[in-house]
């Protein structure tokens, strides 16, 4: 593997916090932290309701915008949803997909992970697709068959074409907001397995240029760790993403090794 073909992505998923001026808070303490051309490719996704704002803050600094969820369709009769134009009217560059949330809590499914895939694709968003185990799982042993089916009904047809705008981030469940990361073997070990997958489902060449993400507690002190992994081209960082010095420092993670 060439990591020099991945730049870095560093993804903060703020979930169901701040409003609008707490997202101008936000922006006004990162701005002076991240400015300049950076070695990673920065994405915040704030809710729905602060996308436009965060887009207007985050042009200017580098940082590109992500919604947390879209609906597959392009309008229609769906109360509550959003589509994958709407989001790139909204300026969003990015959607995360297939959130270990969305899926505990909200229904979501491999099946519906792989609509909104090809809808998000199809607006021009690139999406970030959200794979990983529960701890019940991992402990009985299932954690590629989980991720093998994982990947295998959410990417189901896609082109060589088509996938290659999209990363993956593997977030074990267990990982998240729970404190307790993954140490940087097992996430490499999933994260390998992740590539090889799609090596032999996309294309060797699609793998190699297939940027992974970590998820699940990554925090300033251990995302050094993570990053030093083969497999590992970035992170997706829950709470340590809400505050902008400890953002700015997990964006930073090259300066401190
Ligand atoms: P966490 O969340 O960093 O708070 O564990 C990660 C995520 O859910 O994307």
């Amino acid at each position: 593997m060439n990591p020099q073909l991945r730049k870095p992505v560093i993804a903060g998923n703020w979930k169901m916090y701040k409003t609008i001026a707490e997202t101008e808070a936000f922006f006004t303490g990162i701005a002076p932290l991240v400015a300049g051309p950076s070695h990673a490719d920065i994405v915040i996704a704030p809710p729905f309701t602060a996308l436009r704002r965060a887009v207007e803050l985050g042009a200017p600094i580098g940082i590109g915008i992500s919604a947390q969820d879209l609906h597959w369709e392009k309008e229609g009769a769906f109360t509550g949803e959003i589509s994958a134009a709407m989001l790139r009217d909204a300026g969003c560059r990015y959607t995360l997909i297939g959130h270990s949330e969305r899926r505990q809590f909200f229904g979501e499914t491999d099946q519906s992970v792989n609509k909104k895939l090809k809808a998000a694709l199809g607006a021009g968003l690139i999406p970030i697709v959200c794979v990983g185990e529960t701890l019940a799982e991992r402990e009985a042993g299932q954690t590629e068959a989980v991720l093998d089916r994982q990947l295998t009904q959410g990417l189901a047809g896609l082109t060589e074409a088509a996938f290659s705008p999209i990363i993956i981030a593997y977030e074990p469940v267990w990982a998240i907001g729970t404190g307790r990361t993954a140490t940087p073997e097992i996430a490499q070990q999933a994260h390998a397995f992740i590539r090889n997958r799609v090596g032999g489902t996309i294309s060797p060449a699609a793998a190699q240029r297939l940027r992974i993400l970590y998820g699940g507690s990554v925090k300033p002190d251990n995302i050094a760790g993570l990053m030093a992994q083969p497999d590992l081209d970035g992170a997706l960082v829950g709470g340590a993403s809400l505050d902008p010095h400890a953002f700015a420092d997990i964006v930073r993670f090259d300066r401190k090794r």
